[in-house]
């Protein structure tokens, strides 16, 4: 089971001072130094986090696979051909919502979503969609020519108590026997942390994972101590310097 690891956070921090840093690209490689198998990132039609020339520079840059996660927007599908990652995620994109909220309706637009996969493909890029875990969205994947699906783990993640977390991840290992029987690729992302993670990795016939914000929260916490110690260090030797007059 690969990981893939979302470094859209990294962008995010960057946009609130809209400076340099944090580069997502130079977080990826150390991403890749520590093993990640693959580098996502999602470029959002507002812009909010990961902009054009990220992703372009990823491209050029990482050893690992890159998986564009986008909306079907006319705008960014030209971006995508012109960039070719090695295979793009489609999502639904609302503006106003926070992050990805559910997993893509296949089955409204069947047609749209054939065209999508053959305009890809003939442009050498692998088609994930992102669905919620049923078996209608795996056959519609599977209808519209869809290499590979990605199963929402938000709802799993989300809840509240154990019972509903059970019957999500029922819903999930389900869906995921379900399209170990039809032959196509499959990966789970969306919410998955340190403590929710074990348990979906149990389940056979998963080859990815796409974890991004609770990987980038976990390592300020645990870089921290080293960046205060770092910063205490030059403060403290430039203090003891001798100053000349
Ligand atoms: N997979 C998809 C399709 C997503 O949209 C996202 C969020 O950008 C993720 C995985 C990663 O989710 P998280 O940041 O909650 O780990």
């Amino acid at each position: 089971m690969k990981l893939n690891i979302n470094i859209d956070h990294v962008a995010t921090l960057r946009q609130a001072r809209l400076g340099t840093f944090p580069d997502p690209l130079r977080l990826a490689l150390l991403a890749e130094i520590a093993g990640a198998d693959g580098i996502v990132c999602h470029l959002r039609e507002d812009r909010r986090h990961i902009q054009d020339q990220d992703v372009r520079r990823l491209k050029q840059n990482i050893q690992t696979p890159l998986i564009l996660e986008m909306a079907h927007s006319d705008e960014i599908i030209d971006f995508a051909i012109k960039i070719k990652p090695n295979y793009v995620t489609l999502v639904p994109e609302k503006r106003q919502e926070l992050t990805t909220e559910s997993g893509l309706d296949v089955n409204a637009d069947i047609e749209k979503y054939k065209r999508f996969c053959k305009l890809m493909q003939s442009n050498w890029i692998k088609v994930s969609f992102f669905i919620d875990p049923t078996s209608e969205q795996v056959d519609a994947a599977l209808s519209s020519g869809a290499d590979m699906i990605e199963i929402h783990t938000g709802d799993y993640a989300d809840a509240k108590t154990k019972q509903e977390q059970d019957e999500e991840f029922l819903k999930i290992e389900d869906t995921v026997k379900y399209a170990r029987t039809k032959n196509i690729e499959i990966a789970l992302g969306h919410g998955l942390n340190y403590d929710n993670t074990a348990r979906v990795a149990k389940i056979d016939g998963v080859s990815e994972l796409s974890i991004g914000h609770s990987l980038i929260c976990h390592s300020l916490e645990v870089g921290i101590k080293e960046a205060v110690s770092q910063m205490k260090s030059i403060i403290e030797i430039n203090s003891k310097i001798v100053k000349k007059d």
